[in-house]
């Protein structure tokens, strides 16, 4: 909710979506809230995916599915009547092992098939907005090619003490001639050789924005029950 209000990402006209690791599902509740009151309900479409099942939202249809596997974007799309989603977004979090390490990585990849299955399923122009994890200079250089702007936003709801940041990528527009694919991990790269040879302003820096204003909910705070 934070972030929408910061960078509008369901303004008007924003009606079909998809959530990607969506289960337990409050992403999913919000989505559906504000598309379905602000857009006629024939045209919204919100797809949610996880692994694991969800209670039914209303609006929201569900998928049980892996979002590494091609076979999950091909069943998002079916569900568009071959228009693709105007914006994507993804909380992935896989579960955790406690070797950090392994942990960070396996988040890396797994923000990295996010973006992989969202070259599939999103339209040139659109957004894609998804968790962040540690050590992750490389995935900005990634999304900055699928991207015209590439933002870190950390909301208010999440606590100052996580690493816990949100990348928000705006305005799709792949490389021409890039073709979708699942097969090829994109952080099977020669780090050095590929990326530490870059120089002026192919090396990014990207924005920092913290978002929410002064009486949102602060995640660092105790608050009275009511
Ligand atoms: C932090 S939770 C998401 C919370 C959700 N945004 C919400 O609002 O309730 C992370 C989710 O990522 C899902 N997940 C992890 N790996 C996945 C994969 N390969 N495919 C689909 N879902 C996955 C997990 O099952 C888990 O439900």
């Amino acid at each position: 909710m934070q972030i929408d209000e910061e960078f509008k990402l369901l303004q008007k006209g924003v009606s079909k979506v998809v959530d990607l690791c969506a289960a337990p599902g409050s992403w999913s509740q919000y989505l559906s809230r504000k598309l379905r009151a602000a857009e006629s309900e024939s045209d919204v479409k919100i797809v949610a995916v996880d692994l694991q099942a969800m209670a039914p939202i209303d609006g929201v249809i569900q998928l049980q599915g892996d979002i590494t596997k091609e076979s999950t974007a091909t069943e998002i799309v079916s569900h568009f009547s071959g228009d693709k989603a105007d914006i994507v977004v993804c909380d992935g979090a896989p579960d955790v092992t406690g070797l950090h390490d392994m942990d960070e990585y396996i988040q890396a990849q797994l923000v990295l098939a996010a973006l992989n299955i969202t070259t599939h399923v999103l339209r040139h122009g659109g957004k894609f907005v998804c968790f962040r994890g540690k050590d992750i200079t490389l995935l900005y250089s990634q999304l900055k090619i699928f991207f015209k702007e590439v933002v870190v936003s950390k909301p208010r709801s999440s606590r100052n003490s996580s690493v816990e940041a949100f990348v928000v990528c705006l305005e799709y527009s792949p490389p021409e001639g890039y073709i979708p694919n699942m097969s090829n991990p994109l952080l099977d790269h020669h780090y050095d050789l590929d990326f530490n040879q870059l120089e002026g302003v192919n090396r990014v820096v990207v924005p920092f924005i913290a978002c929410g204003d002064l009486s949102a909910y602060d995640s660092d705070k105790t608050y009275g029950l009511q």
